[in-house]
């Protein structure tokens, strides 16, 4: 199959970049694959919504820039903040143009919600279902697109370089070039090759490395793998950041459930197992702190405490209204015998979004020619060593958009590729026991758990490492001699992810941002991405 432009995976940055290709070019081919439905992604999960400055009696560009570089602690580049931050509201009116709805007060202005280290109302929501709205418009935009054809249920396996025609390609090879993917077609069981002139690849987050996320099944870091493999730059892998509030469910680890931050902008409290107000302790913003630092106070009350939740104390505020904007979290804390107005909600941190990611420029261009990132898979400049809460569906607008610019200006210039050979499944056969797969995942999640998550250490990390070695040669002896499947490939790509986020830890040797070290507690004088 050959196709102009390629786009892995359906969610915001996908589907965004498609459209205006799609549009751009009515006579050129756009595919969209996606691994499971096409609307399984964690856009569909994103409930706070989307900050973006449109209340300019209140707010400015330069007040979310600035909320933007101090939770980014030194790291954010600042002239892709600003783009960001002014190109948002463009791409904002641009998704509603589209379908997607966001709340309104009886007046017709926004209703703009407040989120941990933002200095004013700034976000855009529909109630507490903000991104299964924007995923929803955007997947009936992209049906009326007579170019465009998304394939759901296929899985990609590898980006197709200069490697597969037979040379040496190294990270120093210059000018490594994308032709395509490799795919695992789930619908035919075939694995089939892909040709593309330009590939976008818009894979998401890699919160599945963890035992306890926020993110849905989907998310296990398949591009960041994908890109390491082919040789292309990552940075800045260290930077998870974990939610402070998914509700705590004993016995639901996979994907938790998140309570929204916007349920603390609202004026929802955290408090200790005694019923304390703790985090007037921690920081003068209390409960709106930036979410690392809420984060590590409700790990620090766990610890000190010896429980395995706080809870979110949302019984004082105005039921009615509370109905109004979180109907989701509302009938969900219901549906498990919670009743938000007479009961305290447990909640505990959760891994939720990748700060680090694939690297590319103000264009979302990536090291690999031809090949762009657009989403949390990448790493722009924007969010530094921490995210700024609902600056991620405007980022992967934004950069989507800056793609598909450079995408069009290039695309005449390129020709297909037609020497790429057919995948190699020599020598594999069908896997003796699955146990294999679920087994090592289950370590991988339990070592990231408790070496790699928010509290740090050199030994932690050492143990983490050599453990992943461990996991990593066992994994590739599977690979090389066992016929692919999704939970194999999976497998895989997250021990890879695991590797960057343990390798690039250990070589920050400071605290900043999300990655916190007890072993090197302070910020040293230099500031540096750590590039892979
Ligand atoms: P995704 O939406 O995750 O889409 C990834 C796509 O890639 C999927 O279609 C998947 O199938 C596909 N894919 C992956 N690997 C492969 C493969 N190997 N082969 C084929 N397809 C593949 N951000 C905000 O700004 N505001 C919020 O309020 C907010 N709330 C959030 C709440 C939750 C619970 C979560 C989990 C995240 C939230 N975020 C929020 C973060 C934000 O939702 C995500 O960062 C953003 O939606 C990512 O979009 P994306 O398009 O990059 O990736
Ligand atoms: C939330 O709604 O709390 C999540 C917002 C985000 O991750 O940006």
């Amino acid at each position: 199959m050959q196709t102009d432009f390629l786009v892995i995976g359906s969610g915001i940055a996908g589907l965004t970049y498609a459209l205006k290709v799609a549009q751009h070019c009515p006579g050129k081919t756009v595919t969209i694959l996606t691994k499971t439905q096409s609307d399984e992604t964690n856009t569909k999960y994103a409930q706070g919504g989307i900050a973006g400055v449109m209340d300019f009696d209140h707010d400015s560009f330069s007040k979310h820039i600035d909320d933007t570089l101090v939770a980014g602690d030194g790291l954010c580049n600042r002239e892709v903040v600003e783009i960001v931050v002014k190109e948002g509201v463009e791409r904002i009116e641009e998704i509603i143009a589209w379908g997607a709805n966001f709340d309104k007060d009886p007046d017709g202005d926004f209703k703009l919600g407040k989120e941990g280290g933002h200095s004013e109302s700034r976000i855009l929501h529909h109630k507490d279902v903000t991104g299964k709205e924007m995923e929803r418009a955007l997947l009936e935009a992209i049906r009326t697109a007579p170019n465009i054809q998304l394939i759901s249920h296929c899985f990609v396996l590898d980006l197709i370089t200069q490697h597969h025609l037979g040379y040496l390609v190294t990270k120093s090879t210059p000018d490594i070039e994308c032709f395509g993917v490799y795919v695992l077609n789930l619908n035919t069981q075939k694995i089939e090759k892909i040709t593309a002139k330009i590939t976008l690849l818009a894979t998401g987050g890699n919160g599945q490395v963890y035992r306890s996320t926020t993110n849905p099944a989907i998310a296990t870091g398949d591009g960041v793998a994908m890109m390491y493999r082919a040789k292309g730059r990552i940075e800045n892998m260290e930077f998870i950041q974990f939610h402070p509030t998914a509700l705590y469910e004993p016995g639901v680890r996979g994907h938790s459930f998140l309570i929204t931050e916007a349920v603390r902008g609202d004026g929802a409290i955290l408090r200790n197992a005694s019923g304390e107000a703790f985090m007037e302790r921690y920081d003068s913003r209390k409960d709106l702190a930036p979410r690392d630092i809420v984060a590590r106070a409700i790990d620090n009350e766990m610890k000190v405490n010896g429980t395995e939740y706080v809870y979110l104390d949302c019984r004082h505020m105005d039921q009615q209204k509370f109905i109004e904007h979180f109907p989701n979290i509302h009938a969900k804390c219901l549906s498990i015998g919670i009743d938000v107005s007479k009961d305290m909600i447990p909640v505990s941190p959760a891994a939720h979004y990748s700060c680090g990611g694939i690297k590319t420029d103000a264009w979302g261009q990536t090291s690999i020619k031809n090949l762009f990132a657009s989403g949390e898979c990448a790493s722009t400049g924007l969010h530094g060593a921490n995210r700024l809460a609902s600056n991620s569906l405007l980022e992967a607008m934004v950069f989507s958009h800056r793609s598909y610019l450079k995408s069009v200006e290039m695309i005449h210039s390129i020709d297909f590729r037609n020497d790429v050979p057919d995948w190699n499944a020599e020598g594999t056969t069908a896997p003796r026991e699955k146990i294999l797969i679920t087994q090592s995942l289950k370590e991988l999640k339990l070592l990231m758990s408790d070496y790699v998550g928010i509290v740090r250490n050199n030994e932690r990390l050492r143990r983490a490492n050599k453990r992943l070695d461990l996991l990593h040669e066992e994994t590739e002896a599977l690979y090389q001699h066992t016929e692919v499947s999704p939970q194999l490939c999976e497998l895989r790509n997250m021990i890879t992810v695991a590797y960057l986020v343990v390798k690039s830890a250990e070589l920050r040797h400071e605290s900043r941002g999300l990655h916190y070290n007890t072993d090197f507690p302070d910020r040293s004088a230099i500031l540096q991405n750590t590039i892979l």
